[in-house]
């Protein structure tokens, strides 16, 4: 027995290298406190969470819904990524106050400018009430009276779960509907900006450098949580008070080195570790490559334009950068699951979990998920195809069309909901589509139109005939020369009047007619049957979770990211992208200089940098060899909404902000790779620099609390 524990000892260790994974904050007691104190961490699991006294997870902050803030000094200010805070930097900037272009500091409390409608959410407590959710539910027969039933208890836990008056109640799934936890939170509603470096040093790089390492960008802003007198949450009011936090995070000085325990702290949106080979094959294979062909036709395009005439370069840059986001990180993700070989591994672990199905006698439960999924796969490869086809031509890439797309909708109201509801709807979209023509350029979208609406009709499954066979460029011609959609005065021309004298004028315009066409087909011949087998499939996933959990009761399987708080944990280190390329793990300012072109939109350096450079002026912020670094890597487990996250040391000081990943394995929201999957941060270190000695915004360093561990 004493020789079998001391076996299972040493066979454990390569079990426990690390993995990956985003652990739920206050269930890391057991596995995860091992490992990361295997690792380095100096803390326990209650210092990371802890219900009852101040522990870290107070001072991390959900941004706006969307991204991680934390805070940093004990008057609320706020840390994240720059291109977190870029709407409300944008919002603030005009012609004579371009603060994307020069940056913006406010030297005072009285200068910090407010931002209407954000919000920021701090997490107090996580409670499990998995049993509660899911009373009555088993002997329920079909999937869909499941999913009321859950719906129904969630509702009514929601309502009931004791919170305090100021405080909301959420419930959400993990482990694909195994287990559901409350979260109760506190949502703030005066956040104020404080402090942004110049796009240059923000977005240094830009679309080039972006999800690429060695990086150089300093993606860093800075905002305030304003409270009520009483500390608690209010609306914006001038006599609010900067918030006084349960916690807030000492920043250490020392910097890191490779091997280093690093943390990241934040709410990562949505991965997919737990699909089956068969979803990852068409993901690969099928669904992967049609998005990047769209895509790709169309930056194309905006990319000739832009680079010719300055006004759609203006026009077009932030939708451009979209797109092109997750474009770039479709390409890496393909090439990544191909390069670890994923769809292999996952079919010999496939075979794995099937030997222990039959030997543990419960072939009769999880016997046929495997054949059921493959089934499931199958059936809606093509429904899946159109489906990616028709967002991404018509609503995601085509301007005309998803304008289009919206008159569509007003269409459908006014036949499900009436006259009034089509008249409220009406001035809505009136509203919300003058917006869009500011920066819609009809030549572009036209020259895009022509690309795309010949993807479609030549590659889309399930589409109505005469796609197929139409004369693209003709068609292309005829919507851009007759069509109102190809301008705002032309939409507001076809909106004015009553419902029936709007209705009358869409259904004789090309450009409407021929949305109409794509999208009643969407409607009638794909997306019910897509929902319909998509729910087959989620049911399977919610089994296969389940018989995962108990084929493998050892096993390290953490809760798929759902924008839930969350822990992941790593070292820094490198990583060889190919053969016989290394690339070390921290990035310097002389970086900056190699990489400079003056003028270039995406790799200038403003004047004032270069001179710090030059002089080397880099205070108490430099290395200890005198370097100035501005970002790192490791090996922390990360996905989008992880922007603006906390990296911290293995005393839980701040070390970096994370913003994100290297390219090659940004395949790791299906299929986490230690050898190459790595996520990005600037070196906090660079972002004080940048404040105290670019910006000159000493009162706000002041206000942080700087430690030195290793000094
Ligand atoms: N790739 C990073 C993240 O998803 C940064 C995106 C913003 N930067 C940009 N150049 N578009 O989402
Ligand atoms: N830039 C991403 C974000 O906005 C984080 C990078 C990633 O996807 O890992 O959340």
């Amino acid at each position: 027995m004493r020789i079998f524990k001391f076996l299972l000892l040493f066979i454990a260790v390569p079990l426990f290298a690390q993995q990956g994974g985003m652990w739920i904050p206050s269930m890391l007691k057991g596995m995860n406190e091992t490992e990361m104190q295997r690792l380095g961490m100096k803390m326990t699991a209650e210092d990371i969470y802890d219900v009852n006294q101040s522990s870290l997870k107070d001072a991390i902050v959900h941004f706006d819904g969307g991204c991680t803030s934390e805070i940093i000094s004990p008057k609320g200010l706020l840390l994240t990524n720059h291109h977190c805070g870029y709407g409300e930097i944008q919002s603030h900037s005009s012609v004579e106050h371009d603060y994307l272009q020069d940056g913006f500091w406010a030297m005072s409390l009285s200068e910090e400018l407010p931002n209407p409608g954000m919000v920021a959410t701090l997490i107090v407590s996580i409670n499990d009430v998995t049993n509660s959710v899911l009373e009555g539910v088993a002997q329920l027969n079909s999937e869909a009276e499941k999913q009321k039933k859950i719906q129904e208890n969630i509702s009514k836990i929601q309502t009931t779960f004791p919170k305090e008056n100021w405080q909301e109640n959420q419930i959400k799934t993990f482990y694909e509907g195994n287990q559901y936890l409350l979260f109760v939170t506190e949502t703030f509603k005066d956040i104020r900006l404080v402090g942004a470096p110049p796009s240059a040093i923000g977005k240094f790089g830009s679309d080039t450098d972006n999800w690429v390492w060695p990086r150089h960008t300093g993606d860093f802003s800075l905002f305030r949580i304003y409270a009520g007198k009483d500390n608690k949450p209010a609306a914006y009011s001038k006599d609010n008070v900067p918030y006084t936090p349960k916690h807030f995070l000492p920043i250490s000085l020392d910097g890191v080195a490779e091997g280093d325990f690093t943390m990241v702290f934040g709410f990562p949106g949505r991965t997919q570790e737990y699909l089956p080979s068969f979803a990852v094959e068409q993901i690969v294979n099928s669904l992967n490559p049609a998005k990047i062909e769209i895509r790709d036709a169309a930056l194309k395009v905006q990319d000739g334009f832009m680079r010719k005439d300055k006004a759609i370069k203006i026009q077009y840059a932030s939708k451009y950068a979209r797109v092109a986001n997750y474009w770039k990180k479709w390409i890496g993700e393909n090439l990544g699951l191909k390069k670890s070989n994923a769809i292999q591994l996952k079919k010999e672990y496939e075979n794995e979990f099937s030997k222990n199905v039959a030997a543990k006698g419960k072939s009769a439960d999880y016997g046929n998920l495997l054949s059921d999924f493959e089934k499931y796969y199958n059936q809606i490869n093509d429904y899946a195809l159109a489906r990616d086809y028709f967002v991404e031509v018509a609503l995601r890439n085509t301007e005309l069309l998803s304008a289009g797309f919206r008159l569509y909708q007003l269409e459908q109201v006014y036949k499900t909901k009436g006259e009034q509801a089509f008249n409220d709807r009406k001035n809505n979209t009136i509203k919300g589509l003058e917006s869009f023509y500011k920066d819609f350029n009809a030549t572009v979208d036209k020259n895009v139109f022509e690309k795309l609406i010949t993807l479609y009709g030549q590659k889309s499954p399930l589409i109505p005939s005469e796609f197929k066979t139409m004369d693209y460029a003709k068609v292309t011609n005829e919507v851009y020369a007759k069509s109102k959609l190809a301008s705002y005065s032309g939409v507001q021309e076809l909106l004015k009047g009553d419902a029936k004298q709007v209705l009358k004028k869409l259904n004789k315009d090309k450009g409407f007619i021929l949305i109409k066409k794509m999208a009643d087909n969407y409607f009638t011949n794909i997306g019910p049957k897509y929902d319909e087998i998509d729910l087959q499939i989620s049911a399977l996933q919610r089994e296969y979770m389940k018989a995962q959990l108990e084929m493998f009761p050892n096993g390290r399987f953490f809760p798929d990211a759902n924008s839930t708080l969350r822990i992941t944990y790593g070292q820094v280190k490198g990583y060889s992208p190919s053969d016989a390329v290394y690339y070390e793990p921290v990035t310097h300012l002389e970086g900056v200089m190699e990489k400079y072109v003056p003028n270039d939109y995406e790799f200038d350096v403003p004047e004032k940098l270069i001179q710090l450079i030059n002089t080397k002026n880099y205070g108490q912020y430099a290395a200890k060899d005198g370097k100035m670094p501005v970002c790192f890597i490791a090996t922390n487990h990360t996905t989008g909404g992880n922007s603006g996250s906390p990296a911290l040391d293995a005393h839980g000081n701040l070390v970096g902000l994370n913003f994100d990943r290297v390219w090659e394995g940004t395949m790791s929201d299906i299929h986490y790779d230690p050898a190459i999957c790595r996520n990005i941060m600037v070196d906090i270190r660079y972002v004080l620099f940048i404040i105290d000695k670019y910006a000159g915004a000493k009162h706000l360093i002041d206000e942080m609390h700087l430690v030195y561990p290793k000094k």
